[in-house]
């Protein structure tokens, strides 16, 4: 008798334990769905949506760590699309994140609807891919801004982490669910640009690890296949320098709705910055493709610059090429049907400056990237020795290494430790003022230097945006599957 109450009030303990440790089951469950139809492009898409579904066992937020799985109908009854089946489906894995803010689950119905970053056009990614015989699976993730009693409970890298702990839960349940979670393809448009590269380049280094078990992270692996990324907010702790040494001689700015004259002390902070960018750019010892070390000279001129110059001349080329009329840019050379040259400071002219010096680390400790890297209870922090050391917060404090580090995905490309996807498409367009060209320019050089495939350019007049360029995306993502 004492034996059996013993042997129950241990299960009671171990069931309690278990529910205490364990709350949220991982295994995905096929019979919870709804089936959803929509039409597009003439004609009827039908999908199961799996929705709302909690990706962690051990939530922070149950309204943002949820993740929406769309799944094409003719799956379920043994039909292919596109070439693919049930078992060799790819999961595209678009996020909307933008400006480091919290972010819901794309979903299919509703669509289209912003494809992430602040601004740029309406997105139909979700079903544009499911069309194409995709899988989608889209996870919200934690922001610069959430809070809960505790205090904030979104500063960085939490929702770096939230996608990663997704991209788990894929992989964890690939054989509950249909696709093929080794191939996940990630997409995001500025900050959510930077997640996509982020997911790319750090899979399943052990820096996160720890951030991953806190939250109850299946345990599998969280590398993934592809990484599609438009006008990536990356590099942070060294993207003013490169937007100084861009924008350095442009003096009228016009930032979230502020406009004007920069002023002589940020005349002087730009002189700073823009000096301090080449010394960055010879120490990562980049290549061009005839295997020449790229420099900058102390002015800021250099074959580093050359290669930024020839990428906005191939975009100009393709823009002329499918008949766009670019006579009345001065700043262009055109012979017959060739761009042969560009006025870079001709260029920036037109362009036009967006942010004031620093445009990430703010020296009055206010920008989204402050904001981003602040911790449970202080709200915003620096993260640059130079913002720090000419803040003009008299409170300012500066952000873990550890954290910054971890934030930036230059830092795990190629890392032994990582398993940096194979597959990148980056874009930026050429009319992109919120980071400048150096910074996409930088990644696709280091990936192509380290042998991973890049697929990248700045597609001609395009602004702060993403998912322009749908069809050529999956045209992308199917060769790559054919290449298999
Ligand atoms: C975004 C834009 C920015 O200019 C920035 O600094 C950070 C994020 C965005 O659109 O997501």
């Amino acid at each position: 008798m004492k034996k059996s109450i013993a042997l129950i009030c241990c299960l009671g303990l171990l069931q309690h334990f278990t529910i205490a440790q364990n709350s949220i089951s991982l295994s995905f469950n096929p019979s919870k769905f709804t089936t959803q139809t929509q039409d597009f492009q003439g004609k009827t898409i039908k999908v199961r949506a799996f929705e709302r579904i909690i990706y962690v066992a051990n939530p922070i937020d149950t309204t943002q760590q949820i993740m929406n799985v769309y799944i094409p109908e003719a799956y379920f009854n043994g039909e292919k699309i596109n070439g693919y089946s049930a078992e060799t489906a790819p999961i595209f894995f678009p996020n909307r994140v933008g400006g480091y803010m919290p972010a819901q689950p794309a979903t299919f119905i509703n669509s289209p609807q912003k494809g992430g970053g602040m601004g740029g056009p309406p997105s139909n990614a979700v079903i544009m891919a499911l069309s194409k015989g995709y899988i989608v699976a889209s996870a919200g993730a934690r922001g610069r801004i959430n809070k809960n009693a505790n205090g904030n409970i979104g500063k960085a890298p939490a929702g770096i982490v939230d996608l990663k702990a997704a991209v788990r839960y894929l992989k964890f349940n690939d054989k509950l669910m249909a696709g093929d979670a080794n191939k996940i393809i990630s997409n995001g448009t500025s900050a959510g640009g930077a997640m996509s590269t982020l997911l790319g380049a750090t899979g399943n280094h052990p820096d996160y690890e720890p951030y991953l078990n806190e939250i109850g992270a299946a345990k599998t692996s969280d590398n993934i296949f592809a990484v599609s990324a438009y006008c990536p907010i990356i590099n942070l702790e060294n993207a003013d320098m490169a937007y100084e040494w861009q924008l350095n001689k442009i003096r009228s700015f016009n930032f979230r709705g502020k406009s004007g004259e920069l002023s002589a002390e940020s005349i002087k902070v730009s002189d700073d910055l823009k000096a301090a960018f080449p010394k960055y750019l010879n120490s990562l010892n980049l290549k061009n493709e005839a295997g020449k070390k790229l420099n900058l000279d102390a002015q800021g001129s250099g074959n580093f610059k050359e290669l930024v110059q020839s990428y906005i001349v191939a975009s100009a080329q393709k823009a002329l090429d499918t008949g766009i009329d670019l006579s009345k840019h001065n700043f262009l050379k055109i012979e017959g049907n060739k761009v042969v040259s560009i006025d870079f400071d001709g260029y920036m002219i037109y362009l036009e400056r967006m942010k004031t010096p620093p445009a990430f680390d703010a020296l009055d400790n206010k920008s989204f990237e402050n904001n981003l890297f602040g911790t449970s209870t202080i709200d915003n922090r620096h993260f640059t020795k130079y913002a720090y050391k000419n803040s003009k917060d008299p409170n300012a404090t500066v952000a873990d290494k550890q954290i910054i580090k971890m934030m930036n995905p230059m830092n795990y490309i190629g890392d032994k430790s990582a398993k940096t996807a194979q597959n990148w498409r980056v874009r930026h367009g050429a009319k992109d003022r919120d980071t400048g060209f150096a910074v996409p320019v930088i990644l696709a050089t280091t990936l192509q230097n380290k042998g991973f495939k890049i697929d990248f350019a700045l597609p001609w007049d395009k602004t702060h945006s993403g998912d322009y360029d749908l069809e050529e995306l999956f045209r992308w993502t199917d060769s790559l599957m054919r290449n298999e």
